[in-house]
């Protein structure tokens, strides 16, 4: 697919993401070829920057940051369409401008009034820019002409706020031109939950409560959180990444067949199976969170939160959360859903782990079993992209001793094809128009519904329990699943 003509704004050039993600993906996208013939884009912020600074800015994002090779004849096409647009956002001459370098464009490069305009802000600027862009004009396509806008998380910080705030976006964009972006979704391992589900026979008929013990998805880093105060203190792993991507991936993984990958049936079945989901009770025990200490990684000593650049030395934020989910539905009714997510943690990985019942009768000798755990379907998001099925097998030799073995699929040895980034996909989305990946409206506030009741909670009293740097969390996190009889996978 290639993208009709257009431009792409985006706002928040000088912030991270632009610079280690945007930038990258579009230089990719136009390497690939997907770009469409005249793209523009346009960087808008208070600098004092010429069109040639800006285009300057963006090479070296791409040359830090690109995923392909670095091609001078790509590069040069790109940067005939680079604009950039000085302005502040409490102030319409800036977007006056805007409005005059975009039909400067139209013509020049024959984009014909196809605008995009990625809000690459803190959401605290979302309703002032959006201001802007209705008032002046910005907003509104005219007869043949598309506008669109990009928006990122933090949706809010709870129910309340994200209504808010979806009104004050619906009230300048009809909801079928909002792309909010959860670029889990961008991602290829993602996808394929729909892939692995729905083109098979295999896995759909034990996909249910009958064969199914317990799900896990996990979302493990290893970073800290060194530079990110201003964003994440406050804010917390429920909500930086629970409320968004690990509910996504519950969506998918445990959402009815859609009758079709249209955005509509899509969005149906995710939204119908988010409704059915609720956090288990009490939340004392079916819930943990955590901050990490200083301890060591990789090799070398890190420091706790609390002496992290820029955290309050009395910050009770979350760097590590875990819930229960219920998911009230003739498919799943009894199957607890765990999910976790941290920093500095042992590991970086993300999966999704399906964990089945044992075999109801075993004619093993009892000894022979001990090495045998439940069968598992993983389903590895990233970094090291497949899926493994965990199962016993027989022992070599002479007794009938079963053990647990993987089979693998690996990305890197099924398939020549390349993964694009997530925000490669996700940015070529909006250029089409196509917004399957990109969670709606009515989702974002069911999945904060299915949140608020442990947020407020936590909020209720007490602090979050230490873990060590290094390690797998808390162990009140441990002892939640050690209750029901259950381990955490150490991935
Ligand atoms: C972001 C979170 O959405 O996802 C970050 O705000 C997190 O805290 C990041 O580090 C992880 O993304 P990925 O693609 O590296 O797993």
């Amino acid at each position: 697919h290639i993208a009709g003509p257009c431009a792409l704004v985006i706002f928040g050039v000088t912030g991270d993401l632009a610079r280690r993600k945007l930038m990258p993906a579009i230089y990719d996208l136009a390497n690939r070829g997907l770009l469409p013939p005249g793209f523009a884009l346009v960087g808008f912020a208070r600098r004092d920057w010429t069109d040639a600074d800006f285009a300057q800015v963006v090479l070296d994002a791409v040359k830090d940051g690109a995923r392909t090779k670095f091609r001078q004849s790509v590069w040069e096409r790109l940067a005939d369409g680079i604009r950039f647009v000085k302005g502040n956002f409490d102030d319409s001459e800036g977007f006056t401008n805007l409005a005059d370098t975009l039909a400067t464009l139209d013509t020049e490069r024959g984009i014909g009034g196809n605008h995009g305009f990625y809000l690459a802000i803190p959401p605290d600027d979302f309703p002032q820019v959006l201001e802007q862009l209705s008032s002046s004009g910005l907003a509104q396509a005219e007869e043949g002409q598309w506008r669109r806008v990009v928006i990122e998380k933090p949706f809010g910080h709870d129910l309340e706020s994200a209504r808010e705030l979806n009104a004050v976006v619906n009230k300048v964009f009809p909801e079928d031109t909002v792309f909010r972006i959860d670029h889990y979704l961008g991602k290829e391992t993602v996808q394929n939950i729909l892939a692995l589900r729905f083109a098979n026979q295999l896995f759909d008929p034990i996909w249910n409560a009958h064969y199914v013990d317990h799900v896990q998805i996990t979302m493990a880093e290893d970073i800290g959180l060194g530079g990110r105060a201003g964003y994440y203190d406050g804010i917390g792993a429920a909500r930086d990444v629970i409320q968004n991507h690990l509910l996504q991936l519950l969506a998918f993984t445990a959402m009815e067949e859609p009758i079709s990958f249209e955005p509509l049936n899509l969005q149906a079945e995710k939204i119908k199976v988010l409704s059915a989901t609720r956090l288990a009770e009490p939340l004392d025990e079916t819930t943990a969170r955590g901050q990490y200490t200083g301890g060591w990684q990789g090799g070398l000593p890190v420091v706790g939160l609390l002496e992290e650049d820029g955290f309050a030395a009395d910050s009770i934020t979350e760097t590590y959360a875990a819930i229960t989910l219920e998911v009230d539905t003739r498919r799943w009714a009894g199957v607890p859903f765990y999910l976790r997510t941290g920093k500095r943690l042992g590991r970086r990985v993300t999966e999704i782990a399906v964990v089945f019942k044992r075999a109801p009768h075993l004619p093993f000798d009892k000894t022979m079993t001990d090495d045998l755990g439940q069968n598992a379907l993983v389903i590895r998001v990233q970094p090291d992209e497949g899926v493994t099925m965990r199962f016993g097998s027989k022992v070599p030799g002479s007794s009938m001793e079963v053990r647990d073995v993987n089979m693998d699929f690996s990305y890197g040895q099924a398939f020549t094809e390349s993964s694009p980034e997530a925000y490669e996909r996700l940015i070529l989305d909006v250029l089409l128009g196509e917004p399957s990946l990109f969670p709606v409206n009515a989702e974002v506030e069911l999945s904060w519904e299915i949140l608020d009741p442990v947020l407020e909670h936590w909020a209720a009293g007490g602090k979050p329990d230490p873990y060590e740097a290094g390690t797998w969390g808390p162990e009140s996190a441990d002892e939640m699943l050690n209750r029901t009889g259950r381990e955490w996978r150490r991935p």
